[in-house]
């Protein structure tokens, strides 16, 4: 069996469309304020696409570029501003930050009405508690692939394997709301491949280059595999890979690609979670 390949930009596609649409139906355009925070040369890429796409969407973006030894009352400073201000819908501090400045105190200081990263404690408790809120975009991104390929969630057995803040934990959120039965391993997790071998839907988010082999995958499940990684290959040329071995789509039912499987997906989401605060703020 080869699998099925889930790509990320129809999927994607289908996200901006939404998000277009939605923004122009409001009154005013949607903000979205993105900071960043020294010359992190991966952050200042990520950043860059986020506001071209969120300006090719319909969207107004600001970008808020501070330098590397910024104070935290200087960064908490802005957040306020930014949260008190009624033109600005939607508030990205984007990860990771130096160590001088703390991701916990960063992400308590946005208003979660406008933490289009899903990352303020009210918006994770939210997540947790089955509540409407905000919520992280590359998690929100896995959930609408997996819906645009038509794969079902309700009764499914789901294995995440990976428990960061950014995806593994509000993943596990997702699929919970969706009615799977889920189940949450990581590197520490004893013979992973016993447990990941149930998963009918297994999601690999623990950023180590193909941990998931042919041999852990249950026959005909759906893999999305969230890792990139850059390898050297045997002739010294780089390419990019992820978290699960290339031999899985001998077994697997369906699998995201890498690079253009889930990548695509959380920046869209992005950008419909801020036309979505923005509908709250202004309805
Ligand atoms: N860095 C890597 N992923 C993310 C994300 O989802 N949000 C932010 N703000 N930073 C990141």
């Amino acid at each position: 069996m080869t699998a099925a390949v889930l790509a990320g930009a129809p999927a994607a596609q289908a996200l901006l469309g939404e998000a277009r649409r939605r923004a122009a139906a409001l009154p005013v355009r949607p903000h979205l304020h993105l900071i960043r925070v020294g010359q992190d040369p991966a952050s200042l890429s990520y950043v860059r696409g986020k506001d071209r796409q969120a300006r090719e969407a319909g969207l107004r973006s600001t970008v808020h570029a501070l330098p590397e030894d910024v104070a935290l009352p200087a960064l908490l400073a802005l957040l306020d501003h930014l949260s008190a201000d009624p033109e600005a819908h939607g508030i990205l501090v984007q990860l990771p930050l130096p160590p001088h400045l703390p991701p916990a105190a960063v992400q308590a200081a946005t208003d979660p009405r406008k933490d289009v990263d899903g990352f303020h404690p009210l918006n994770v408790g939210r997540l947790w508690a089955g509540q409407p809120g905000l919520a992280p975009c590359t998690a929100l991104g896995i959930l609408a692939l997996l819906r645009h390929y038509g794969q079902p969630l309700s009764g499914r057995s789901a294995v995440v394997v990976g428990r960061s803040p950014i995806v593994g934990r509000p993943v596990a959120g997702l699929l919970l709301a969706a009615d799977a039965t889920v189940t949450v391993a990581h590197l520490r997790t004893p013979d992973l491949g016993r447990v990941t071998r149930d998963a009918d839907v297994l999601i690999v988010a623990a950023g180590q280059p193909h941990l998931i082999t042919a041999d852990m995958v249950r026959p005909g499940a759906a893999v999305v595999d969230v890792g990139i990684h850059r390898l050297t290959g045997p002739g010294g040329a780089p390419h990019l890979t992820g978290d699960v071995h290339p031999g899985v789509a001998q077994v697997a039912g369906a699998l995201t690609p890498v690079p253009g499987g889930v990548g695509p997906m959380t920046v869209a989401q992005l950008l419909l979670n801020t036309v979505q605060a923005a509908e709250a703020q202004l309805g």
